[in-house]
């Protein structure tokens, strides 16, 4: 017999929480029992869209015995407290990118977890990406040789109604602005998910990052654009380059990886990558580049993974200590924009 599925509770009915419902209303190992938010009409219109309890206490969720799993999409600096309080009643947590805005923050949401004997992951759902996959495979099996080089980028357009209403205006807030509520803008909000993504398919750890930041465009405390510079453990070098002001941009958000015997690149929305190797390797001939195509539900199948971690009691595939690694690359490049000068890890 199937199994049942694991019930999820969603904390924070904003501009990502269809994304989360929608998954949950395909994916197999886990379904939306209930929705709270703050602000009623949120709450209200996504519970009544996804045929969910809807509700403006945390409370009253977390005392839902079909809660069994509390997904939080609400802005950074809530998730230590809203964490905190969903391990206490037993809840394990998902908690939506990034994992806090400090690392005191995330490393209390690990401790409460931990104290509560519950699962903290984090929602880092690009590993999921065809490409990404293929890539892993790759690097694994040796194909691209010694990885030397990762370039990650997001250059991309937030209008000025971005800032206080995400992409939907589904809510109205201000923490996008503020840099101590959101940590900060285009490299702690989108580049993360680059930064965690070049960690799980290659395994290799930042040791040094030198950033230059800037807010050049927006009436927002938080940088615009910003580029950075890494060091990986094995000597590897990194370029991460994020905008939220690329006007006419599309499509520019993609992750490169060269080694000494190859190269493969894709961007994130495509569906498509490209590998090229010097050495015949995993299918792919020698000297020739070869494309390959995905047909991606990124979101359906992190829930699907977590969910049969959660049934067979394993570690969730991407931890809350993943979610600290991808936060602490991020504040290092933050300090090394905020001092002029290169900043070491760990911090
Ligand atoms: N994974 C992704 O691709 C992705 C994309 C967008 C946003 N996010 C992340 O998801 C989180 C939410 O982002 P968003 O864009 O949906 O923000 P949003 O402001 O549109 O929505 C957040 C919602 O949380 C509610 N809220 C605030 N404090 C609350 C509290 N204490 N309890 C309950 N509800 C509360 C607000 O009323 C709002 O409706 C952020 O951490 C953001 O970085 C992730």
């Amino acid at each position: 017999m199937a199994e049942k599925p694991i019930g999820v509770g969603l904390i924070g009915c904003g501009d990502i929480a269809p994304t989360h419902a929608k998954a949950l209303a395909e994916a197999e190992g886990a379904r939306l029992v209930a929705c709270m938010d703050v602000a009623e009409a949120s709450a209200k219109s996504l519970g009544e869209e996804f045929d969910a309890a809807h509700t403006t206490s945390t409370e009253e969720l977390l005392a839902d015995p079909e809660v069994e799993l509390v997904t939080i999409a609400t802005p950074a600096f809530t998730h230590d407290e809203i964490t905190e309080a969903a391990a206490k009643a037993g809840k394990h947590v998902l908690c939506e990118k990034p994992l806090a805005a400090d690392l005191p923050g995330a490393d209390s949401m690990i401790a409460n977890c931990e104290q509560a004997g519950v699962s903290l992951s984090t929602c880092f759902p690009l590993r999921y990406l065809g490409a990404a996959k293929w890539l892993k495979g790759l690097a694994e099996a040796g194909a691209l040789g010694e990885i030397i080089e990762i370039r990650l980028r997001n250059m991309g357009e937030k209008k000025e109604s971005y800032w206080t209403g995400g992409f939907s205006g589904r809510t109205q807030t201000n923490w996008r602005k503020s840099r101590a509520q959101s940590g900060g803008g285009v490299i702690i909000t989108n580049l993360i998910h680059h930064i965690d993504l070049a960690r799980a398919v290659t395994g290799l750890e930042v040791t040094r990052a030198f950033c230059e930041a800037g807010t050049f465009c927006t009436s927002v405390e938080v940088e615009d654009l910003g580029l950075a510079s890494l060091r990986y453990e094995n000597e590897a070098i990194g370029l991460v380059e994020g905008s939220s002001c690329f006007w006419g941009g599309s499509g520019e958000h993609d992750v490169a990886v060269l080694g000494t015997k190859g190269q493969v690149r894709f961007g994130l929305w495509s569906g498509q990558a490209e590998a090229y190797v010097t050495e015949a390797a995993e299918g792919i001939p020698a000297r020739e580049w070869v494309s390959r195509e995905f047909t991606d539900a990124t979101h359906v199948d992190f829930y699907n993974d977590l969910a049969a971690a959660l049934r067979a009691r394993r570690r969730p595939p991407v931890t809350g200590i993943d979610g600290r690694k991808a936060l602490e690359v991020v504040l290092a490049i933050y300090r090394s924009a905020d001092t002029s000068r290169p900043v070491h890890l760990p911090l």
